[in-house]
């Protein structure tokens, strides 16, 4: 009797997985068709901008050629989430892409990609003595910990001593890591929105980008069977958590 229970069970968790696979892909498949039909259109009003800016600047009053400055900012910023979104509507872990790789070679990669951001903004970056082998998709992986560390030098910069550690904690079902900073921080309401599609955060500290990073980061981590949270207070730093399973 138990048995047969288990099985139906079982039968029913593959069918709600099949269908929750299916719908994914569907979704995946209208973002990536979105953004591709508006990459055309966009890349249009660019040319016509340039023309302008190129051309006619002589004929405008100086309130026209702000307009036409905040203008080209919206049509690149739109350009930007655009890329995000198209990179979102890719994330798609494929077993036979996966490997076991050292953390530390992964890490060496993200950081060589960073440096001149790191050197920029004068950051200490504080490693681990040792950090495991992980199975994973390498390239995604780079990406979540560009994302991360990025973002830990982004709001951390501004503090008189920028600091990032990458760090490795051992635990028995899974390696588990973070990306700690010493910056503004994240109040708890704000943390509850911070996966959420568009959720970018106000502030008025005028640093760019299109909220997305997170999200794709969250996605990368949990297409390896991993999970993501963060622990921070406001103006305390944030630390960002994140698990990979030990194979
Ligand atoms: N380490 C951090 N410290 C403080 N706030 C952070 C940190 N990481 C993320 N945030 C907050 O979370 C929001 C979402 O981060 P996310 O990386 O998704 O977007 P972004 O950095 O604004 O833009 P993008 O990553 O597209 O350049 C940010 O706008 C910021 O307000
Ligand atoms: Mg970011």
């Amino acid at each position: 009797m138990l048995e047969t229970e288990v099985i139906r069970l079982q039968a029913a968790l593959r069918k709600k997985d099949v269908l929750l696979r299916a719908k994914e892909k569907e979704l995946k498949s209208y973002y990536f068709a979105i953004s591709h039909e508006l990459k055309t259109p966009l890349a249009a009003m660019k040319g016509y901008l340039s023309l302008l800016e190129e051309f006619h600047v002589p004929q405008f009053t100086s309130e026209a050629i702000q307009y036409i400055d905040r203008l080209r900012n919206n049509v690149t910023r739109m350009q930007q989430l655009i890329n995000d979104l198209m990179e979102f509507s890719k994330i798609e872990l494929l077993e036979t892409d996966c490997q076991t790789i050292p953390f530390g070679n992964i890490l060496n990669e993200t950081l060589l990609e960073l440096q001149y951001s790191i050197h920029y903004n004068q950051v200490k970056i504080i490693q681990a003595p040792d950090y495991p082998a992980v199975y994973c998709h390498s390239q995604f992986l780079i990406r979540a910990l560009i994302n991360l560390i990025s973002n830990a030098i982004k709001y951390s910069r501004t503090r008189t001593s920028p600091e990032v550690e990458i760090g490795y904690i051992e635990d028995e079902l899974f390696h588990k890591f973070f990306v700690r900073d010493n910056g503004i921080g994240i109040s708890k309401p704000e943390q509850a929105q911070l996966f959420q599609m568009f959720r970018r955060l106000k502030r008025k500290d005028g640093v760019d980008g299109t909220g997305l990073g997170l999200v794709i980061t969250k996605r990368i981590i949990e297409s390896h069977g991993g999970e993501i949270w963060i622990h921070s207070r406001k103006n305390h730093g944030a630390t960002f958590f994140f698990t990979l399973p030990k194979y």
